[in-house]
């Protein structure tokens, strides 16, 4: 298999489907990944006979404060498929990623900059604000010193620092509250040349809780890959709705406790992937895998790829053997 060295670590899987693909990387790689072209997987895999993937929940934000570079690295270093990014829209239009609306969990400094609502500050206020110091509180068990000083990253940044050299789960978050976010994150996403998606596995999949602002990036661009999250409902309730899902995306977001087989199996039949989120414990990762969930967020990568090398055999889903090949099928 084709690898990746990535800040004297080695990483393989997330590499393998980007790279050498007919887009091209023409972003160079971050500082210190040195990088060897990969073999690309055959067409034609079906959603249930590809490997799940791994998406490294706000980057490896067990290990390291999410939405920073220091977790993003890490998340790469440990295996991970995909870096997930939330956005936030700051008040003067810059998509940065952060998870919370607001800033006063996961940033400290001048309170004049660095706490209340994103959408109410600039980015330069919120560049002066510290990224990392409160994982360092939080979390002294993992705590490092190289974590206080950490920024905020633009989505821009997070593009040029790491190209096309990783795959992104790209939220765009209360978009409802951030008019444009949608325009903004493709305009980017051309600019980087990062909508392709010349190989089997997705360079950029988005996601989102809002079905109005995926079904406004399918109008947009009806080839991108979308997710639909779905928050806390049962099975049948989701059941109910995929038809509809179908329409615009490639796959299922739910909450990790909605998911059972018949959940999977409706998913699949309608070549919708399965990503369930937040899923950091073992017992509850082989528990999802033996269903024949697609992927899962998580905030410990490592767990998931150790997970994957010993996870039972692969549940056959109902509608595995008349399946057709989900060529749309993120991986
Ligand atoms: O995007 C999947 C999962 O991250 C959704 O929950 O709140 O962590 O964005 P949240
Ligand atoms: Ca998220």
């Amino acid at each position: 298999m084709s690898r990746i060295a990535f800040g004297g670590a080695t990483a393989g899987a997330v590499f393998v489907f980007v790279l050498g693909c007919q887009r091209g990387a023409h972003v160079p790689p971050p500082p210190g990944v040195s990088v060897e072209i990969p073999t690309i997987e055959p067409q034609g895999r079906t959603a249930v006979d590809a490997p799940p993937v791994v998406v490294a929940h706000r980057g490896a934000s067990g290990y390291a404060p999410e939405h920073t570079f220091a977790s993003y690295d890490r998340a790469i270093e440990l295996g991970a498929d995909y870096i997930e990014q939330d956005l936030q829209l700051t008040k003067d239009g810059v998509l940065v990623a952060l998870h919370d609306p607001t800033l006063d969990r996961t940033v400290r400094g001048d309170p004049a900059n660095c706490t209340g609502r994103v959408i109410d500050k600039t980015l330069a206020q919120i560049k002066t604000c510290d990224a990392g110091r409160w994982f360092n509180d939080a979390f002294p068990q993992y705590a490092r010193a190289e974590y206080v000083g950490l920024r905020v990253p633009t989505l821009e940044e997070v593009f040029q620092r790491y190209g096309a050299h990783a795959n992104y789960y790209i939220e765009t978050k209360n978009p409802e509250d951030a008019p444009g976010m949608e325009d903004k994150l493709l305009a980017l996403l051309t600019r980087y040349d990062l909508r392709g998606h010349a190989s089997p596995r997705s360079l950029v999949l988005i996601q989102s809780f809002s079905d109005a602002s995926l079904r406004k990036l399918h109008q947009l661009d009806p080839s991108l890959r979308l997710i639909q999250l779905i928050d806390n409902r049962g099975s049948a309730t989701i059941r109910a709705s995929l038809d509809a899902v179908k329409s615009y995306a490639v796959g299922i977001g739910p909450s990790k406790g909605s998911v059972d087989p018949a959940l999977v199996d409706a998913a699949h039949a309608r070549c919708l992937a399965v990503h369930p989120y937040t899923v950091n414990e073992p017992n509850e990762m082989a528990a999802l895998l033996a269903i024949g969930v697609d992927g899962m967020f998580t905030n410990f990568p490592d767990r998931l790829t150790l997970a994957l090398q010993v996870k039972p055999p692969r549940r056959l889903t109902a509608s595995a053997p008349s399946m057709p090949p989900c060529l749309a099928q993120p991986r």
